[in-house]
């Protein structure tokens, strides 16, 4: 291992602790917007709930595939959203909303330290939140559970921490407590704190007043609640959960196996200000990550980054492009050299960007756990690492295999070279990937969801004036192959050329028509090792 420099700098240990890198996961309509609008807005960071929102409509105005995204309700577009509360910096990662763009999705996690789960109350887990969080599984991702819209009629607490423990094989702990649920919401307990929320018209508070407990039973002896049916059930319930479930322990957070679970209404501000301190208070800060050869330790002086996403600016007159690079250790300055390792080359960093909830601001400095923008013309790719120097590259952002395999057809022949320019560009967005058959001529277009061939044909249209027709064909698996013997893998693609492509860095990559196809060609090609990913460079 390289013995690498460690800061001793103080200044900069205090800083990078106090980062909170974190992402929401959840289903469609679940609350994810209006609690981001919260967050926000308890972080200062806006003014007046409303915002996150009239911005993506603002923003969807300037081209058609925006529009994609509006009519279908879904944000395809992952911004930042940098504000601060109590102390701590918190970089929200928007995720994309969508099922469609679980690899887009996967790059937003691999940049984050924790994730909040929101669940609707009245729902339960639903289909997108289990593959978000089989996401966040897989990196370990420490998860809080907010389960939302309990001011509406919902299944009963204790059956839904069952229902989320036993489907997602997840301790819970409860921090919150709803007293009643729809019509019979009275407010909230909050079990660490021994405070009771309550609503009330003439709000003190954000949701209404708080009556601080020596324990929390006494909330029935309150005036108003005492009585209430539905406060004493709910009372019930809470010590049957206390009593059943474990007890917040760190380690256990960190490590992805247990969730702290608040129950709250980000529409009517309950529990939302304690989420955000639980985030501060016990959510891990940046982690170390891993590279090729070693570990990067975010205390190390030398800026380390990785870039999860690359945007294409709004404006399709100019091809300038945004990547978004999540700092790893050191301190970053503005006019900075960082080396590029898969280019080798040099790249000064002159105009980087924060992201602010409300405007983009230059960023002077970041420390590790902030989100960084890095303007530039298609040199950056997703996945690239940046250092100081150093050749190494952050894993973990690998390529998925494609789940929809098209060719390609343009209308007039004049444009193919245009095409080609075009989807190399998409392609370094993440947009779409691109093979080139060993045999003919015909590109291979490959996505994980269908949605994705919408966007790609209506930004090739707007964008570069392109149109395209997509043919069958008849491939639904690709893996990509390596062999240690390079004689086995090249008798396997000689037997199987007319299947074999190579995606943009001249990987190869097999395809089949089914599932039996794949497998009886990896049956007959012993040595040779089929992947559905591939670690980028
Ligand atoms: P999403 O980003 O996860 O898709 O969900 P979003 O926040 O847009 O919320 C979906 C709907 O649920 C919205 O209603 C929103 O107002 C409502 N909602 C969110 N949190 C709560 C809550 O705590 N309690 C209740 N009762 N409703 C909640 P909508 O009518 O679809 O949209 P809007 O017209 O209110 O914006």
């Amino acid at each position: 291992m390289l013995d690498r420099p460690m800061t001793a700098s103080a200044e900069h240990t205090k800083e990078t602790w106090r980062r909170r890198t974190f992402a929401i996961i959840s289903h469609p309509d679940a609350g994810k917007t209006t609690l981001t609008e919260k967050l926000l807005l308890f972080g200062g960071a806006i003014q007046l709930a409303g915002h996150v929102k009239a911005r993506g409509e603002r923003r969807s105005t300037r081209s058609d595939w925006m529009a994609i995204e509006q009519a279908r309700g879904i944000s395809v577009t992952s911004s930042v959203m940098t504000f601060e509360y109590e102390g701590n910096v918190f970089n929200l990662l928007d995720t994309p909303g969508h099922s469609d763009f679980s690899e887009d999705t996967y790059r937003t996690l691999s940049a984050v330290d924790a994730a909040v789960m929101v669940i609707d109350a009245a729902k339960g887990i639903e289909s997108q939140t289990r593959k978000l969080f089989e996401v966040c599984r897989l990196r370990d991702i420490p998860i809080v559970t907010f389960i939302n819209k309990i001011d509406r009629e919902g299944v009963d607490p204790l059956a839904l921490i069952d229902e989320i423990s036993s489907s997602l094989a997840l301790d819970l702990t409860p921090m919150t407590w709803p007293l009643g649920m729809g019509s019979g919401f009275q407010g909230c307990l909050d079990l660490h704190g021994k405070r009771v929320l309550l609503p009330e018209r003439d709000r003190t508070t954000p949701y209404g007043r708080v009556v601080q407990l020596d324990a929390l039973e006494d909330v029935t002896a309150l005036e108003g609640l005492g009585q209430l049916p539905d406060v004493e059930r709910s009372v019930e319930e809470m010590q049957l959960a206390l009593g059943a479930l474990p007890t917040f322990d760190r380690v256990a957070f960190h490590e992805g196996h247990l969730s702290p679970v608040f129950f709250g209404s980000a529409l009517r501000n309950f529990c939302v200000e304690e989420l955000l301190k639980a985030l501060g208070q016990s959510a891990p800060g940046p982690l170390a990550r891993k590279a090729t050869h070693r570990t990067i330790d975010p205390n190390e002086e030398a800026v380390t980054g990785f870039v999860f996403k690359v945007q294409a600016n709004m404006n399709p007159q100019h091809r300038d492009r945004i990547a978004f690079m999540r700092l790893c250790s050191g301190k970053f300055r503005r006019g900075m050299k960082l080396f590029h390792p898969r280019t080798q080359k040099q790249i000064a960093v002159t105009a980087p960007i924060l992201f602010f909830a409300q405007q983009r601001q230059t960023a002077d400095e970041a420390y590790p756990g902030d989100i960084i923008g890095i303007p530039n013309h298609g040199t950056i790719r997703v996945g690239d690492t940046f250092t100081e120097g150093e050749m190494m590259t952050f894993e973990g952002i690998p390529n998925f295999a494609p789940e929809i395999l098209r060719r390609v057809a343009i209308e007039d022949g004049m444009m193919a070279k245009r095409l080609n320019k075009a989807l190399a560009d998409l392609a370094e967005e993440g947009v779409v990937q691109v093979f080139q058959p060993l045999l003919g001529s015909r590109t291979i277009l490959g996505v994980v969801g269908e949605l994705q061939f919408e966007v790609l044909a209506s930004r090739l249209n707007q964008e570069y004036g392109v149109t395209i027709q997509y043919e069958t064909t008849p491939y639904t698996m690709a893996r990509w192959i390596v062999a240690e013997d390079k004689d086995k893998l090249e008798q396997f693609i000689s037997r199987q050329r007319s299947q074999v492509s190579r995606d943009r860095d001249g990987h190869y990559v097999f395809m089949a028509e089914s599932a039996f196809w794949l497998n009886h060609a990896e049956e007959n090609a012993p040595g040779v090792k089929f992947s559905a990913t591939q670690e980028r460079g």
